[in-house]
């Protein structure tokens, strides 16, 4: 496997931070994009990597980040998108009447806008790459969750936002397929992540006692395992793949 130029948003945490050490020790020449530049400062300092600040919601601060890690030899040709936000609340309740609309455009825009933004750019800065050995220019590996398919109470919001991510897959893979560019969503189940950490461990344990097999929340790296396997299989292409343990999530 060949050392290739790589860009990871959202990789300060979580399993964005599991990507960028999985293609980082794969050899990959990675760029951290994160809001959070406390966080990707140090994972950068640590690794040798680059880092950008950078909101995925922001169309010059994308492209800026993404002209960057092309400026690499052979250009930019791994796009790794896990910057997300979780949001929670009931669509109507007789107590609170409707949910405000700012909390589904907010959870919209990040996670559904910001994926479309950073697919967009990425995609067209690949264009412009000397296709590989396997006619290839780029893969763009975009992340949903199992919510966009059974969202719990409370989670119209989050799951509207990622059903969008889970749509757009197959025609972004269909509208960039005459430039050898794949577009791969993951949408993972439960994640031990800093998201899942700020509850009490008996709340965790409860989480991963919901998944069939294995009986426990994901670890980080296993995200990044898939991503890193969708990077280097070129007949992976406009797919989502859930990684759950089979879990299918109760109503609540
Ligand atoms: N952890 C889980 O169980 C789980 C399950 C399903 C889906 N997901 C999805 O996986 C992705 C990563 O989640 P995580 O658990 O690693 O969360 P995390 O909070 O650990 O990491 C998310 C990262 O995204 C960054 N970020 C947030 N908004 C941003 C923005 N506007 N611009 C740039 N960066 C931004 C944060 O600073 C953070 O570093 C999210 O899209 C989340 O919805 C997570």
């Amino acid at each position: 496997m060949s050392s290739e130029s790589a860009i990871v948003f959202g990789g300060a945490s979580g399993l964005g931070e599991a990507t960028v050490r999985e293609l980082a020790g794969a050899g990959h020449k990675v760029t951290i994009a994160d809001l959070n530049s406390e966080k990707g400062e140090q994972l950068a300092a640590e690794l040798g990597t680059g880092f950008v600040q950078c909101d995925v919601t922001d169309s010059d601060q994308v492209e800026a980040a993404i002209s960057k890690a092309a400026e690499a030899e052979g250009g930019l040709r791994i796009c790794v998108n896990c910057a997300g936000v979780g949001a929670a609340g009931r669509i109507a309740s007789e107590k609170h009447g409707a949910a405000p609309l700012e909390g589904y455009e907010w959870a919209i825009n990040i996670n559904l806008m910001g994926t479309i933004n950073v697919l967009r750019l990425a995609a067209a800065n690949m264009i412009g790459n000397e296709p590989d050995n396997h006619s290839q220019r780029g893969v763009c590996i975009n992340t949903a969750s199992i919510a966009a398919y059974d969202g719990q109470i409370g989670q119209t919001a989050y799951a509207a936002s990622k059903g969008g991510v889970v749509g757009l897959t197959l025609p972004a893979a269909r509208d960039l397929a005459r430039y050898g560019i794949r577009v791969v969503t993951i949408a993972p189940g439960l994640f031990d992540t800093p998201l899942l950490a700020l509850l009490p461990e008996d709340a965790r344990k409860a989480l991963g006692d919901t998944v069939p097999f294995p009986n426990r929340l994901g670890i980080p790296a296993e995200y990044a395992a898939l991503a890193r396997h969708v990077t280097e299989n070129p007949m992976m292409n406009g797919e989502v793949i859930r990684l759950d343990g089979a879990l299918r999530m109760a109503p609540q």
